[in-house]
């Protein structure tokens, strides 16, 4: 018969959490456990209430929670039994000392090494699961290496593709895997046991196998690249604004070429989430690093862009509403970085608000998903602080802003001047413009940052629409924003 592999996984997250319940559901001999120094999250994993909400996942984990699938706190025990360990902590950006603001803080990484160091009495396959700069292994494996009392470690690159919202079907049908290793015998043979784990339901020619750095190099990669597209049709949807063409016609248009393709090119109030920007920055620190300055301005250009179309959505907003919002109203629809998620981590709603009271507008905000709570929390918090695990975040008062979160879209949009639309959830396409307009303060604006809502049916009911990359009223042409 096979042979019983024990799997355990260093941080409950977004990532750790989803893919060892689909690794565990898949795999119903091999006993996988979760470990997380964080206490609240691992019991939220073995309550009724899973502490990250994807579709599927609850299902998924109650069909191996205490059968094969364990969450615990005892982070020692189990990676001193597994064979193989996953690390799967978060990797954030650099806040102090060398490299700030660019170079991923592998603080978390470097503690779990050493632990791992520390409790291994038997040999160990170890698996990136982290998105990490290229070349991280070299230093996992000089830790491990340096303490390890004849224990052998073989380190793998298993980089994490999902996306969250989706995480569980990506997880079940992965465009593909990606495993690198040591070019060695023993490299090899570990390579070899992890493409077992995943070839019980990944068809086999979706498995890449490549050396280590390949696999470091292509997550950092794939999400510049995501990225890129997005800002390369932000880029042209100033453009678009500035000459009369309409930035939807001209992504479907180029879309259409199989070269290109159709998806990731909606234009936005710019792109959010954990991983995007945080890659990238990474990226940029690598390429300069290694002495590749043109490189690293290549790609910082597509956060250079993201950031411009953040603030030239700012300065739409505030120079059609004849250049001042302040002790305006403004209702802010969506927080959330996408829809069908919770998250707001790096969300472009914590910069177009922050913009928003930075003129002094009285700022309300509502989401489906998003707690008040959380949004004070983001309003409050310094860039790149959200990444670090909250319990070793300095607990401060958020600051004091006018800034009001509510329970449903009309109450924020009541006496408003504007609506901004900065999410693009479902029931914002459904909402009843005409009783937001007749509820809202002359002249009545919307801004679109999703391009979600006809502009011409808004302006039919009376508003002043402002849509990402589409022409412009002859208000807003008589307004020019300055960027
Ligand atoms: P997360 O912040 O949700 O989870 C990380 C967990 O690790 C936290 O619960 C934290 O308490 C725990 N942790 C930190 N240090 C630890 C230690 N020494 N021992 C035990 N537990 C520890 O982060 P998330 O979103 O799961 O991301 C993890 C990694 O995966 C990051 O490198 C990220 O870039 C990458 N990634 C994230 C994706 C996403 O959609 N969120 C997608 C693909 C990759």
């Amino acid at each position: 018969g096979r042979q019983m592999v024990k799997i355990c996984c260093i941080g409950a997250g977004y990532v750790g959490g989803p893919t060892m319940a689909v690794i565990a559901l898949k795999c119903p001999d091999m006993e996988v456990v979760v470990v997380d120094i964080s206490e609240a999250r691992i019991a939220g994993w073995n309550s009724e209430r899973l502490p990250i909400y994807e579709p599927g996942l609850d299902d998924v984990v109650k069909q191996c929670r205490g059968r094969n699938l364990f969450f615990s706190t005892d982070v020692e025990r189990y990676v001193g039994e597994a064979d193989v360990v996953f690390v799967s902590v978060n990797t954030p950006t650099k806040t102090r000392g060398l490299g700030a603001g660019k170079a991923a803080d592998l603080t978390y990484w470097e503690s779990a090494a050493r632990m791992i160091a520390d409790v291994s009495r038997s040999d160990k396959i170890v698996v990136e699961k982290s998105t990490v700069p290229v070349k991280t292994a070299e230093a996992i494996e000089k830790i491990l290496a340096h303490n390890s009392r004849g224990v052998r470690y073989q380190i793998l690159s298993n980089p994490e593709f999902l996306a969250e919202g989706t995480a569980v079907r990506d997880l079940f049908a992965p465009d593909r895997v990606l495993i690198g290793g040591r070019e060695t015998p023993e490299g090899q043979a570990a390579v070899k046991v992890l493409k077992d784990v995943y070839a019980r339901w990944v068809p086999e020619d979706r498995i890449i196998t490549t050396n280590l750095w390949s696999a470091e190099l292509s997550k950092l990669a794939a999400n510049a690249f995501l990225a890129q597209r997005i800002s390369s049709v932000n880029a042209i949807s100033a453009l678009c604004e500035a000459t009369g063409a309409d930035v939807t016609e001209v992504a479907y248009s180029i879309g259409k070429d199989s070269r290109i393709g159709p998806r990731f090119l909606s234009a936005s109030v710019g792109f959010g989430g954990s991983c995007f920007q945080k890659d990238i920055l990474n990226l940029v620190y690598i390429c300069e690093c290694y002495g590749l300055p043109e490189v690293a301005d290549y790609w910082r250009q597509v956060i250079g862009i993201n950031d411009y179309q953040k603030s030239r959505f700012v300065n739409r907003v505030v120079s059609s509403m004849f250049n001042t919002v302040a002790g305006k109203k403004v209702a802010v629809l969506g927080f959330a970085f996408k829809k069908d998620t919770g998250d707001t981590r790096e969300t472009p709603a914590i910069d177009v608000c922050r913009g928003l009271l930075g003129d002094k507008a009285v700022v309300s905000i509502y989401d489906p998903q998003v707690t008040e709570e959380q949004v004070r929390r983001d309003l409050a918090m310094n860039k790149f602080d959200w990444d670090h695990p909250r319990h070793l975040q300095p607990v401060g008062e958020p600051a004091d802003q006018p800034v009001a979160v509510t329970s449903d879209a009309y109450e924020a949009a009541r006496d408003a001047h504007a609506v901004c639309i900065l999410t693009e959830w479902e029931e914002f396409r459904n909402l009843d413009y005409g009783r937001m307009y007749d509820i809202m303060q002359k002249p009545a604006f919307v801004f679109d940052g999703r391009n979600i809502v006809d502009p011409e049916k808004l302006r039919d009911i009376g508003f002043i629409v402002y849509a990402i990359g589409k022409p412009l009223d002859q208000w807003l042409r008589d307004m020019p924003a300055v960027a």
